[in-house]
């Protein structure tokens, strides 16, 4: 970070998070997984970390919050490194929808009836699948030994109510894993497949943990804290790319022209964004706007953006 817009953050960050937390009564919480609901509307928070360790954080950045969306992008990642493009490609294209992200309308009217893209929930649930391990348990024990890894955080584990509540009432993602298996796309078990889903999607962090992550995408895959490199250079291009054209789900046109940074949002009011070569971002504020993106959220990262000239474009 240089050293102006170190100065700049810390000075000025808490002043802008609580302008954008105004806006937090004009969205509402996600209420159709019931544990979910339970979030406070008010809550804002923010953590932006560089190469050399140096952070900077404001408001509410360590109230716990589940990935669900955001974990789509590492799961991507992880079903790449293990099948590589041509395999998860086959099951699932590169094009966002213009649908709702829990959408099935497309399964059917377009031939070959696979999902459109893999942060869509019908893609997601199809990675899940793809996911290499002989049980249910052994997939989801490789996800999230490899989301601690990139958090630097072995403490990250499961929201186990969060995970029930989802399990519970997601009829929604069970429909559209029966029709993706009857297309032939899932080869196993619909519960086996919704259990790795449902699981990833309840991994719990905090902002700091997904500035972590976001790290990891921003210097192409090396871990710069440690030197590791994680990811091959090529998949985080996929994953980048996939994150701004389809990212902040129906809003991602609007999030490109209006703070133009590769990011992912969750049903949770998580966003997670990258500077490249820069900074990992992770934001949490439950309220969402009726494209489903954190309201106040979505503010902060265009003020950021517009105060530091970080658009990529
Ligand atoms: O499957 C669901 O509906 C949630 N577990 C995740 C949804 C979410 O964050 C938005 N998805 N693109």
């Amino acid at each position: 970070m240089s050293f102006e817009q170190m100065e700049k953050l810390k000075t000025k960050l808490p002043e802008w998070l609580e302008t954008s937390r105004l806006r937090t009564g004009q969205g509402d919480v996600a209420a159709y997984i019931p544990e979910l609901a339970k979030a406070s509307r008010d809550t804002l928070g923010i953590h932006i970390a560089d190469s050399q360790g140096q952070t900077v954080s404001a408001g509410d950045c360590g109230v716990p919050f589940t990935m669900q969306s955001i974990s789509k992008v590492f799961t991507l990642i992880l079903a790449l490194m293990d099948h590589g493009e041509e395999a998860v490609f086959y099951n699932v294209g590169k094009e966002p929808t213009g649908d709702d992200f829990n959408s099935m309308i497309k399964l059917e009217l377009v031939e070959p009836g696979i999902p459109f893209n893999p942060l869509i929930n019908a893609g997601a649930i199809t990675v899940s699948s793809l996911i290499a391990g002989d049980s249910p348990e052994e997939k989801s024990a490789r996800i999230l030994h490899f989301f601690r890894k990139l958090a630097s955080n072995e403490r990250l584990d499961y929201n186990m109510d969060v995970y029930h509540s989802e399990l519970e009432t997601g009829d929604l993602n069970r429909s559209l894993a029966y029709f993706l298996k009857q297309n032939g796309v899932l080869k196993d078990p619909v519960e086996d497949v919704l259990s790795v889903y449902f699981r990833h999607c309840s991994i719990e962090v905090d902002c700091s943990d997904l500035s972590r992550m976001a790290l990891v995408l921003a210097f192409d895959g090396v871990d710069p804290h440690s030197g590791e490199m994680l990811i091959p250079r090529r998949y985080i291009q996929i994953a980048k790319t996939f994150m701004v054209t389809c990212g902040m789900y129906n809003a991602s046109g609007e999030f490109a022209i209006d703070v133009g940074l590769p990011a992912k949002s969750g049903v949770s009011g998580g966003i997670m964004a990258l500077v490249p070569g820069q900074y990992g971002i992770g934001v949490v504020g439950p309220s969402l706007n009726n494209k489903g993106n954190s309201i106040a959220g979505v503010h902060l990262l265009e003020r950021l953006s517009k105060e530091f000239d970080w658009s990529l474009f």
